[in-house]
């Protein structure tokens, strides 16, 4: 890894400190329902309040669709409002003063920068309100810049979105000679991930699920190269068996992967699941079974990896000496087919002090923490397409490498 300075470097007493934060997180009628990413953020806003700067947080919230029509594109805005998110900092870092700034631009934002003392917090509203954000756009970027005497990433989980906020402001500042560093937790998330990237220990068994292979098939290409074995579940499994010629019943398949599939199960390091739950309605079901994987019947949905699956899956599992995880191996949202996610999740704790087990953000993230296993991995990434997309890039993202370039 190239040297890239560290938060704990930077010199900033009364400075005007820019950090880019992920504070994406999931909020419903304005109650932020998991704010995790924010606790993870608070070492490096912790540090960097404790050397005197003027700390500016900048991060985007949700998705913001510029193209459509304005009232549309107000709903979006009102929906990913980031003033909830500074009023949980707030608490979470009491006594300390934090306020939050509604106008990503001009001289509102301005002179809320320029009213900050030494110590104190100024939440930004959610970056993707500006539409020049996602395309890194050079004259808000310049503006943004324009504010800060430095720049801490501290967003893991938008390092690969090479946008204004995460790459065009360091890029300028570099350029400027001004200090440019990463934060503890993008720091941690590297260390982490360096390790499945350049698989320190074997074997190194990769877990993926999810819905669609044509979602993982850049990372599913990294990790054949990689990886000593491969376990598949969740739907993408589907389309694995219908490519060997399976019957799947009503599952979802993607056609167009089909030979993709039969070409990657060629290389004898994927597993799939020898067995299905599944039923004969999602949401209603009258009828729950157990079958072969290679016969679900007409009218039918897997919707978890079997019994004989889990066992062969977890004595897959006990053997490895580093794990990647990503995607559940079945709906766990659902009581009736988590038994498959839990024994992955349960498979992984039990290599605690013994093999390096990481997990790839997102749903098996959240999985993870539901079922009570979080404490027992040895990491569990913030980022879902971050950590993906680092695997599939041998270790690279735009927004961390900008820092050191
Ligand atoms: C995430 O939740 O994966 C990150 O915050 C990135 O969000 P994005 O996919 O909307 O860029």
């Amino acid at each position: 890894m190239i040297f890239m300075k560290n938060v704990k470097e930077l010199q900033v007493e009364g400075k005007v400190v820019l950090c880019r934060c992920d504070f994406n997180v999931p909020i419903k009628g304005g109650v932020i329902r998991d704010d995790n990413r924010i606790v993870a953020a608070l070492p490096t806003i912790k540090e960097l309040i404790s050397k005197g700067a003027k700390l500016v947080l900048m991060s985007h919230l949700g998705k913001i669709k510029h193209k459509e029509a304005p009232e549309v594109v107000a709903e979006q805005k009102a929906k990913n409002n980031m003033e909830p998110v500074a009023a949980r900092l707030a608490e979470l870092l009491e006594g300390v003063k934090v306020s939050f700034c509604p106008a990503t631009r001009g001289e509102e934002l301005k002179a809320a920068v320029a009213s900050l003392n030494n110590g104190e917090v100024l939440v930004v509203q959610n970056t993707r309100y500006e539409k020049g954000e996602s395309k890194n756009d050079p004259e808000l970027s310049k503006e943004w810049a324009s504010l800060a005497d430095a720049f801490v990433m501290d967003a893991f989980g938008s390092a690969h979105r090479a946008h204004a906020s995460t790459y065009g402001i360091p890029s300028i500042l570099k350029e400027e000679g001004k200090q440019v560093a990463l934060g503890y937790l993008v720091e941690k998330e590297v260390v982490s991930l360096s390790k499945v990237v350049n698989v320190e220990e074997r074997p190194f068994v990769a877990i993926l699920g999810g819905f669609k292979v044509s979602d993982k098939i850049k990372v599913i290409n990294a990790l054949v190269e990689k990886c000593d074995k491969i376990i598949i579940g969740g739907a993408m499994a589907y389309t694995f068996m219908k490519a060997l010629g399976g019957e799947i019943g009503e599952s979802p398949c993607e056609v167009d992967q089909l030979d993709y599939a039969k070409r990657m199960y060629e290389s004898g390091k994927i597993l799939l699941p020898v067995d299905t739950v599944c039923a004969n309605d999602f949401d209603n079901p009258t009828e729950v079974r157990e079958v072969p994987s290679n016969a679900i019947p007409a009218g039918f949905e897997g919707l978890d990896i079997g019994p004989k699956t889990r066992e062969i899956y977890v004595a897959e599992i006990a053997k490895a000496k580093t794990v990647f995880w990503n995607g559940p191996m079945g709906v766990f949202e659902k009581e009736a087919y988590q038994a498959g996610t839990i024994a992955v999740c349960k498979a992984c704790a039990d290599l605690k002090g013994q093999a390096f087990t990481v997990i790839g953000g997102g749903d098996s993230a959240a999985a993870c923490k539901q079922f009570g296993f979080k404490d027992e991995f040895s990491h569990v990434s913030t980022g879902g397409g971050a950590s993906l997309e680092m695997i599939e890039n041998n270790g690279h993202l735009p927004g961390i490498d900008v820092i050191g370039e």
